[in-house]
């Protein structure tokens, strides 16, 4: 016999829901009746997953590797992330400190367990990642999204900390190189921001979900500038493992005790093959197809900025790094979800809406993620100016 549930959380059900995943489906229902959609809309890598971490986790799943892990991971995986902060940032990050976690979105997760309670505030960047939001909110806490399209640089910086900064709020959560905008923080701003956060009593959250797609001078990670950072990172996007589910957190040394508590209560521990697989992810081989695969997003991402600039959107920052474009298109369109709909349903080319990464201005937005091929790319060009010419007659 089937009940309806008459409670249901008022925290979840505050919940939004993506944008993207009903565009997405849209896109899946057009391209079962034959069209052709070019996909700029979801935030993965269109590269499969390396064959030295695939062959890796096949041997350990045959191998028998089936059981729990430690709560915080593998010794040698923790020990080998702990060696590439040292070769790629000369930063020193004991493996105690580093906890292997399902997905960025685990460690997400934990961080701000670790870090605020009910009733305390987050400040966040705005645009920036939706999710954020939501895992603040499911620990009845609450997101301040400060706009960030004002300041020159469109990063959080450390005036927008002091200036929001309220009795209630406890961190500060940005993410370097961001999701839309692609910005990236340098070694100075993430000190600034720390240092703004540390003198309110308060913490820096640093997701570096990211790094490894990044196309300018050497990107700086928040362990290069202090212990007390904690930093979120994830084998998703550079390493293409999004659907292995797996991602770690660096918690600063007085946390590690309470982290392994939390780790073994929320997750037990993350996915064994995945982890298994990850030992390969740090190979020499494996990091030569994945700089080849960075070169490739940069190769797109210097063909599609002066397109689309071109065609009239205007990026919001620099994007020097992930595998997106957000960019304001009030000179072409009244409203940033309407130009997404018409784009898919006559133009078959999927792009974001701003309503997903904003508050601000939703409707003057929208977000192009060049993860796919060139040629795909230039195609969607050319469907965008194909809409220009249809909209100007
Ligand atoms: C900024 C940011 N953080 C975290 C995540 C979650 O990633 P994961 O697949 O590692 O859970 C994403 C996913 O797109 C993201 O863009």
């Amino acid at each position: 016999m089937r009940q309806d549930l008459k409670n249901i959380s008022a925290r979840v059900s505050s919940i939004a829901p993506f944008h993207v995943m009903r565009l997405l489906e849209r896109a899946k229902q057009l391209e079962s009746q034959g069209h052709q959609v070019i996909h700029m809309e979801v935030g993965e890598p269109d590269f499969q997953t390396p064959a030295p971490i695939v062959d890796a986790g096949i041997a350990a799943l045959k191998g028998g590797q089936t059981f729990y892990t430690p709560a915080p991971g593998l010794p040698e995986l923790r020990q080998q992330i702990a060696a590439f902060y040292l070769e790629r940032y000369q930063a020193t990050v004991v493996p105690e400190r580093i906890f292997v976690t399902p997905g960025a979105s685990g460690a997400l997760l934990l961080a701000l367990s670790l870090t605020m309670d009910a009733g305390q505030e987050v400040l966040l960047p705005d645009p920036g990642y939706p999710c954020n939001k939501h895992f603040i909110e499911l620990l009845s806490g609450s997101a301040r999204a400060i706009s960030i399209a004002n300041h020159p640089k469109k990063k959080l910086m450390p005036e927008h900390i002091r200036s929001h900064w309220r009795n209630n709020t406890c961190a500060a959560l940005v993410a370097s190189p961001a999701n839309p905008t692609g910005t990236t923080y340098s070694v100075q701003e993430i000190t600034d921001l720390h240092l703004a956060c540390r003198e309110n009593g308060g913490v820096l959250l640093l997701d570096e979900i990211y790094h490894g797609l990044d196309y300018e001078d050497n990107i700086s990670s928040a362990c290069q500038v202090s212990d007390d950072i904690i930093v979120v990172n994830s084998f998703s996007k550079y390493f293409g493992m999004t659907g292995w589910r797996l991602g770690w957190l660096v918690v600063p040394e007085t946390l590690c005790e309470m982290t392994n508590r939390l780790m073994q209560n929320i997750f037990i521990a993350a996915s064994t093959p995945a982890q298994y697989a990850a030992l390969s992810a740090f190979q020499p081989d494996t990091i030569k197809v994945l700089e080849q695969r960075r070169r490739c997003f940069q190769q797109r991402r210097d063909y599609l900025l002066p397109q689309i600039t071109e065609l009239g959107f205007k990026p919001l920052g620099t994007p020097s790094g992930a595998f997106y474009l957000y960019a304001d298109c009030s000179d072409l369109a009244d409203n940033s979800y309407s130009l997404c709909e018409t784009l898919l349903e006559k133009y078959h080319l999927a792009i974001t809406p701003g309503a997903d990464f904003e508050t601000t201005s939703p409707e003057k937005f929208v977000r192009f993620a060049y993860t796919t091929d060139m040629d795909k790319l230039k195609i969607a060009v050319e469907r965008i100016r194909q809409w220009k010419r249809d909209t100007s007659e």
